[in-house]
């Protein structure tokens, strides 16, 4: 439980004030996270879940102050979702890639060579935290956010890439649905990856299927091949960070991670360095639901013991 209220303490904001009346918890829930819905319907539709949601934090909370749960919960982006719209987190867990393009990065044994602490945020090569909206497609951010540093560490500046030609385009894909790190990866080697500002970002409200404008003009990088780290060995997936950023996957059954009990979330993001604070080692990771989640957008994870399956899955990142 310890590992968790860690993870948690990054994840919510708490929701502080009791007496707030739940008009005026709904009218600053959708100030702050910017939220419009099409019609009058949806909205009333939307404050009724919100305002469920409200009552089991509420519930959950008061576990918490008698001491039943470790740790508080609060409100998120997320708060006027149903559980089964939030089940559906955009992963397919990935396999060891079969393809001969993928190379095996393996540990190293230079663990005691590696720096104590790497935060790729602080070099100036990363792109702002971007916000994938509604449309499950943690696939495609976690593998564009990875790419952008390799590219920016590269060519020395940095360039947003598009997501959206990953989410329309790549080999097996359906738009906005489930699909996998490694088959984004394996896209962005066959064809590169257009700039976003000639393939911006759609699917953020609008999740119907779109077809692939991939414009080869427009084509900013193409990876020339791309390596996995093997699940389980969280040594080689620290030693591939000290040097770039990489796609990884969370994988844990966690509770109440959306505000729910005991969801199994599969979700991918992009580890960007790790540290330790006050003894405790944890990994930095970029996630993909705007700024206003977590560290400014960025979440800390425990370090070194497969917390949320950090390393239950296959890694990935790209070499130019
Ligand atoms: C492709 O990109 C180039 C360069 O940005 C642009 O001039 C051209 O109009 C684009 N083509 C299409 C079909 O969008
Ligand atoms: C690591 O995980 C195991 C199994 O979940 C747990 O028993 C142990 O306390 C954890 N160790 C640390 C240092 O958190």
């Amino acid at each position: 439980m310890l590992l968790i209220s860690f993870l948690v303490a990054t994840l919510f904001t708490l929701s502080t004030s009791k007496s707030l009346s739940l008009e005026s918890e709904w009218a600053s829930f959708k100030k702050n996270y910017d939220k419009t819905y099409s019609n009058p319907e949806e909205e009333l539709y939307r404050q009724t879940i919100f305002h469920k949601n409200l009552e089991l934090i509420e519930q959950h909370n008061e576990k918490a102050t008698q001491g039943i749960h470790t740790y508080r919960l609060g409100i998120t982006k997320f708060s006027d979702l149903t559980h089964d719209e939030m089940k559906s987190t955009g992963l397919i867990i990935d396999q060891e890639p079969s393809s001969v393009n993928a190379m095996h990065a393996k540990a190293t044994k230079s663990k005691g060579k590696l720096p104590k602490s790497v935060d790729w945020r602080s070099k100036g090569i990363l792109t702002k935290v971007k916000d994938q909206g509604i449309c499950p497609a943690c696939w495609a951010f976690a593998t564009v956010a990875a790419i952008e540093a390799a590219y920016a560490q590269k060519n020395g500046k940095v360039v947003k890439l598009s997501e959206q030609n990953l989410i329309d385009c790549s080999e097996g894909a359906k738009g906005c649905k489930p699909y996998s790190v490694g088959m984004a990866y394996k896209y962005a080697q066959a064809k590169g990856i257009d700039a976003a500002k000639c393939y911006p970002y759609v699917s953020r409200k609008d999740t119907t299927e779109k077809s692939c404008r991939f414009n080869e003009t427009c084509s900013e990088v193409k990876i020339s091949k791309y390596a996995y780290i093997k699940a389980h060995n969280e040594e080689a997936l620290e030693a591939a960070v000290s040097k770039q950023v990489v796609s990884a996957t969370l994988d844990a059954e966690i509770q109440d991670f959306y505000l729910y009990n005991k969801e199994v979330v599969s979700h991918a993001v992009a580890l960007v360095g790790y540290g330790t604070e006050n003894g405790t080692p944890y990994w930095i990771f970029k996630n993909s639901w705007g700024e206003k989640w977590g560290e400014k957008g960025y979440g800390r994870l425990l370090r070194g013991n497969n917390t949320c399956g950090i390393v239950a899955s296959v890694s990935f990142f790209p070499m130019l």
